[in-house]
């Protein structure tokens, strides 16, 4: 790419951020601890890069950035609404909000019932065409590599962002994250996996951007 070209120049970048809420009545909700942090730098990164940038943002203390499309969710399924309704306009598709797996549909005296929210990262690998690439997030406390690759392959990603909960300066309120990033290798069974030491989330975002824009101009896809 000629010099001083941006690496997101003239592409549609998707970003979804932030916890989902789910009302158990009109007072209270389901959520967890995502504080949106990670989705935020990453949409602010992808402007900077030269993107067009969608961001679905669940409910967080944070600002709006300037020079970003933000679609404001609380649910799971209005993030849904709004992947579903945007995805086939999207070059890059990166999904680090922390949505709820399940949702209230009803109680029986203090027994709570709920039931599965659609799962948009696995929507969106279903879906995508060739041209399209899209990043997943996990999080996990054990097995990492291991769960990782599941999802992956799983949910058709071209790559995916792993962090332990349990790793010192990693997870959702901190300003850091330590990461390992799984990308298709030449075997389902065995990705390529790097692992990156902790940084900055924006510095994060970044690199995670930066090498995106490079798989898709190697045309590395799966
Ligand atoms: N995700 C999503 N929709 C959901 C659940 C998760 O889009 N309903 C996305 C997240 O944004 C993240 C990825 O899927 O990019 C992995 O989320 P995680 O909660 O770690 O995975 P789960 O599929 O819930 O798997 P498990 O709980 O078994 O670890």
């Amino acid at each position: 790419r000629p010099d001083g070209e941006l690496p997101l120049k003239g592409l549609a970048v998707l970003v979804t951020a932030g916890p989902t809420q789910e009302p158990l009545d009109p007072v209270r909700f389901l959520t967890n601890h995502s504080t949106g942090k990670m989705g935020y730098a990453l949409a602010e990164q992808a402007r900077d890069l030269g993107a067009q940038v969608t961001l679905a943002s669940g409910p967080v203390a944070l600002d709006a950035p300037y020079g970003v499309d933000v679609v404001d969710v609380t649910t799971a399924r209005d993030m849904f609404d709004v992947v579903t309704s945007r995805f086939s306009d999207t070059d890059i598709t990166v999904m680090a909000a922390a949505v709820g797996d399940f949702r209230p549909v009803g109680r029986s005296g203090i027994e709570l019932e709920l039931t599965s929210n659609p799962d948009i990262l696995a929507w969106a690998g279903e879906h995508k065409r060739p041209d399209q690439t899209l990043c997943g997030f996990a999080m996990e406390t054990r097995d990492l590599e291991a769960n990782a690759t599941k999802k992956l392959n799983g949910k058709h990603c071209d790559m995916l962002v792993a962090n332990n909960l349990r790793t010192p300066g990693a997870g959702f309120a901190a300003d850091t994250n330590v990461v390992t990033v799984l990308t298709p290798g030449e075997t389902a069974d065995r990705p390529s996996i790097e692992r990156w030491s902790k940084m900055g989330k924006d510095a994060l975002a970044k690199r995670i951007l930066v090498k995106l824009a490079a798989m898709r101009a190697d045309g590395e896809r799966r």
